[in-house]
């Protein structure tokens, strides 16, 4: 697939080199300086490059968005239109320092989102995932049972390209609903960060979700 990234900071820059690696054409956009945006291009290899938004965006199977709420209405703006679009969203509706949600308990950011873009299809991923497991969980590909990774969305065709690209990196991906799921995803986010972050084991953690209770218990 050709994939935009609006946002090349840790988790764009992670997952768009991740995405390259898997075999997607990947084009990588919005950081501050142009070089940066060239440099990961460079080392992701495969069919990378740097642009502008709007080059991202035009062409595009799918697009990651990656940047900080506060940057949301600027990257998109850059972009142009986006109608019928399939955007994969990681940001999180945070404060400036990242340490509260600004929306939820009836509305979530993915939501939100999709309001700013009535055109595209929104699917809330990558969220609950400290950026610094993602090339390990890429690496351990097929030698340890994948952890999961919930995402959410209304339309199937978004849905299925995002279990796609979370296949394509290394994760389970399981299909948590509609987009407003990510009312429960998005603070399910901030605990796996304050587990990662805060915990003994440091920020290597990901998680797995055990199946129970579907079937007649044994008890
Ligand atoms: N990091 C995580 O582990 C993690 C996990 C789950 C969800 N999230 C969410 O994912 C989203 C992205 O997080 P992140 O950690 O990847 O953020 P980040 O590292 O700060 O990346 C944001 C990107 O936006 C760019 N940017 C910021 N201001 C800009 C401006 N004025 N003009 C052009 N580009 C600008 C940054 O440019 P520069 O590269 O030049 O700084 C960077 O490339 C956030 O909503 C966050 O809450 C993050």
């Amino acid at each position: 697939m050709r994939v935009g990234i609006l946002g090349s900071g840790l988790m764009g820059g992670k997952l768009g080199t991740l995405f390259a690696r898997a075999g997607h054409e990947v084009i990588f956009s919005y950081a501050r300086n142009k070089e940066k945006l060239n440099r990961l291009a460079h080392d992701a290899g495969g069919k990378a490059r740097a642009g502008i938004p709007r080059e991202a965006a035009s062409g595009a199977d799918v697009l990651l968005l990656a940047v900080h709420w506060s940057r949301i209405d600027d990257v998109l703006k850059q972009a142009g239109d986006l109608s019928g679009k399939v955007i994969v969203s990681c940001s999180l509706p945070l404060n400036i320092a990242n340490t509260e949600l600004v929306i939820g308990y009836t509305t979530s950011g993915a939501e939100e989102l999709a309001k700013k873009v009535p055109g595209a299809e929104v699917v809330s991923a990558f969220n609950n995932i400290p950026s610094e497991v993602l090339f390990g969980v890429g690496e351990a590909r097929g030698k340890a049972p994948p952890p999961s990774m919930v995402y959410c969305g209304d339309k199937q065709r978004g849905k299925h390209i995002a279990a796609t690209l979370i296949r394509g990196v290394g994760f389970n991906p399981i299909d948590a609903g509609p987009l407003r799921i990510a009312r429960y995803t998005e603070p399910f986010a901030l605990l796996v960060a304050a587990l990662a972050y805060g915990g003994k084991e440091g920020p290597e953690l990901a998680y797995r979700f055990e199946r129970f209770g579907k079937q007649e218990s044994k008890l």
